[in-house]
């Protein structure tokens, strides 16, 4: 228990109104606080309170490593004299005033005020499927007021913060990071994330976040589970003379029985293009030059392409969209078609 004498008139806080964060519950939340240089010696800490009597969530002398006290962290960077607080596993409960601040032993403590709000959020333990091999686009929703802020995603380890972070980058469409990109749809109201070559290793616990200021960020979590799945064959490659026809059938896992299937052609790096999607069991889908079959039964979905040009040539992909519509959506790829368009026979 720390006292803070807040009604002291000698108290020195950095002057501001409280910090507002605002966190969703089963996510998390960063705030960070920035500190005059001569103080990096000292311990930081977060406590809650909102009278004069602050309970310690955290506290630590160490530099420069996450401290972990429960779900909360404590970073204190002092090279940037700035220290980050973690809290996991929000819940509706956090919701409060907290101090962010720095020990003094004969002196007033140094401090900033936090004001924490935790909504509710849909997106409480939300689980994602994947195959090893394969890829899968993941969809992140935000509230409208975060339209303009940049977005994260990363895999959040046993009490650490982000590991791989991936960021959306003002001016452009998609950013990279190895084997992830990252999309922001700001008319739709969510950011997608894009992984390829998926291995059961990525199976995890990733965070969707919004970097709110240079000072707050939030996220909500998902669960990645990356399995080997047998049953499909991953990758065809098929050789048409232009004028022919391609059909192939993507055998799918069961678990996505009841989706609505598509193909789509992949430019490079980028996410899919759709070409088509069936919505209904053993139902010819015809869109243009391209047709989709699902037998729902069988768990197959065939393509067709008709009367392919060299234009045609490239990698295609069948896959499900598991509650796309959804704000928490995903979609799964499950075989790759690398169709080479040749010329016609002499
Ligand atoms: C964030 O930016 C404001 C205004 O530029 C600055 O006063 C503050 O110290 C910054 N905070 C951090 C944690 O860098
Ligand atoms: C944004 O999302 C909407 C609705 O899902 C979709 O129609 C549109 O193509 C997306 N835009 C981009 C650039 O991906
Ligand atoms: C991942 O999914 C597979 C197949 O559905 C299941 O057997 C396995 O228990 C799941 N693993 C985790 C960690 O959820």
């Amino acid at each position: 228990m720390k006292i803070l004498l807040i009604f002291t008139l000698c108290l020195i806080s950095d002057g501001g109104d409280a910090k507002k964060v605002t966190g969703y519950s089963g996510g998390g939340v960063l705030i960070k606080y920035k500190y005059d240089t001569k103080f990096t010696q000292n311990q930081k800490y977060f406590c809650k309170g909102s009278g004069p009597y602050c309970s310690d969530q955290i506290k630590t002398g160490a530099k420069n490593e996450w401290i972990n006290s429960g779900r909360f962290s404590l970073f204190d960077d002092t090279k940037s004299a700035v220290f980050s607080v973690m809290i996991r596993e929000l819940t509706v409960q956090d919701t409060g005033m907290y101090y962010c601040g720095v020990y003094r032993d004969s002196w007033m403590d140094i401090y900033t005020t936090v004001d924490l709000k935790v909504k509710k959020g849909s997106l409480v333990s939300r689980k994602v499927t994947a195959y090893a091999g394969t890829r899968s686009n993941i969809k992140c929703s935000y509230d409208d007021e975060y339209k303009k802020k940049p977005k994260a995603f990363c895999k959040i380890k046993t009490h650490q913060w982000c590991f791989n972070q991936i960021s959306t980058e003002p001016n452009r469409l998609w950013s990279h990071n190895g084997r992830f990109s990252i999309h922001d749809n700001r008319s739709a109201g969510f950011f997608s994330v894009f992984i390829r070559e998926l291995i059961t290793e990525d199976t995890g616990t990733y965070a969707c976040a919004v970097v709110v200021s240079n000072e707050t960020e939030f996220y909500t979590v998902l669960t990645l589970n990356v399995t080997q799945d047998l049953s499909s064959e991953k990758s065809i490659s098929k050789t048409v003379h232009v004028g022919g026809d391609l059909t192939v059938s993507c055998k799918y896992p069961e678990s996505h029985r009841n989706d609505n299937k598509f193909l789509c052609k992949r430019p490079a790096l980028a996410a899919c293009l759709y070409s088509a999607t069936v919505k209904e069991s053993r139902k010819h889908v015809n869109n243009g030059k391209f047709s989709l079959y699902d037998d729902r039964e069988t768990q197959m979905l065939t393509v067709s392409i008709r009367s392919v040009t060299e234009q045609d040539s490239g990698e295609y992909w069948c896959g499900a969209e598991a509650a796309w519509k959804s704000e928490h959506g995903y979609k799964v790829y499950f075989t790759q078609i690398d169709l080479t368009v040749t010329g016609e026979f002499v």
